[in-house]
């Protein structure tokens, strides 16, 4: 039986929304079920679908520093794809996808995916409401349908080495730059928290590490990858980050990267 099932990473909802889309388009095409697994909780990093030959799976990460998000790396390592067709997709705020894509078609090839499309999209930036504001839109929705009905004719065709555009040997992580050209390092940044705060606990059950604690949301007990699903997923806007050089680097970006980016697609 063929099934198309989504596999994917998306704190603030971008990635989910447009690898929804294409899945639902796919498997309409294919009149085949659908099935989801969501591995944006740590909940789901405990386990692996059992993928098989004969289905499509659409596998969706954003990009963070121009690659896959590292904290998933472990994860993916793990993933066996037993001979299914895999469509990688990546997300990314605007300012560019690096190699993310590459590299995740290269995690799903190593994984025993056969992969037979991949695409990068635009979606909001997470640590921003401007930067790609309101992305994907319905022009980005309609290009991934499109996307879905143009790969229906790879589906039974023969495994081939899809080309992507990127740098095979992956480009270092992208790094923010402060006034004097120097990198900065953001990843000791964490958000705080209002007395607005009405301690609802959504921001602690959206966290993606599992950083926050139900007990006491204005703390953090692990890490945090700046993913911004506490903050945009606050329904009072309690949390926020107050790092200069943060918030320096956000705004740099808002001012060099307005220009509308296009999806690109690979098949
Ligand atoms: C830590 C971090 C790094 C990011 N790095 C990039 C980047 O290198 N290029 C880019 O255009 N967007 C970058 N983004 C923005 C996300 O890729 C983008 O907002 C994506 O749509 C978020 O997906 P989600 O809604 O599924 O969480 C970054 C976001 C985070 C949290």
């Amino acid at each position: 039986m063929k099934r198309v099932i989504t596999f994917y990473f998306s704190p603030t909802g971008t990635t989910e929304k447009i690898v929804m889309e294409i899945a639902n388009n796919l498997a309409e095409k294919e009149s085949c079920c659908i099935l989801h697994h969501d591995f944006t909780l740590p909940n789901g990093r405990t386990e692996y679908p059992d993928f098989m030959e004969g289905d499509i799976v659409v596998a969706g990460v954003p990009v963070y520093a121009g690659r896959v998000p590292n904290v998933l790396l472990k994860y993916l390592s793990g993933l066996k794809g037993n001979g299914a067709r895999a469509v990688a997709v990546v997300l990314y705020g605007n300012r560019d996808y690096d190699d993310a894509l590459l590299e995740l078609r290269d995690i799903l090839n190593n994984a025993g995916f056969s992969v037979i499309g991949a695409a990068a999209f635009i979606g909001e930036h997470s640590f921003s409401y401007k930067l790609a504001k309101n992305r994907p839109d319905m022009t980005d929705l309609e290009m991934a349908a499109d996307f879905a009905n143009r790969l229906s004719l790879y589906v039974e065709s023969a495994p081939k080495d899809l080309y992507i555009s990127g740098n095979p040997d992956y480009k270092e992580y992208y790094k923010p730059m402060d006034e004097e050209g120097n990198t900065v390092d953001i990843r000791k940044v964490t958000p705080k928290t209002k007395d607005t705060c009405i301690d609802c606990k959504i921001c602690a059950r959206v966290c993606p590490v599992g950083s926050i604690p139900e007990d006491n949301v204005k703390i953090l007990t692990g890490i945090c990858i700046k993913c911004g699903a506490c903050i945009k997923k606050c329904p009072v806007q309690a949390k926020y980050f107050d790092d200069k050089d943060y918030l320096r680097h956000k705004l740099e970006m808002e001012e060099e990267f307005k220009e509308r980016r296009e999806p690109e697609i690979f098949l």
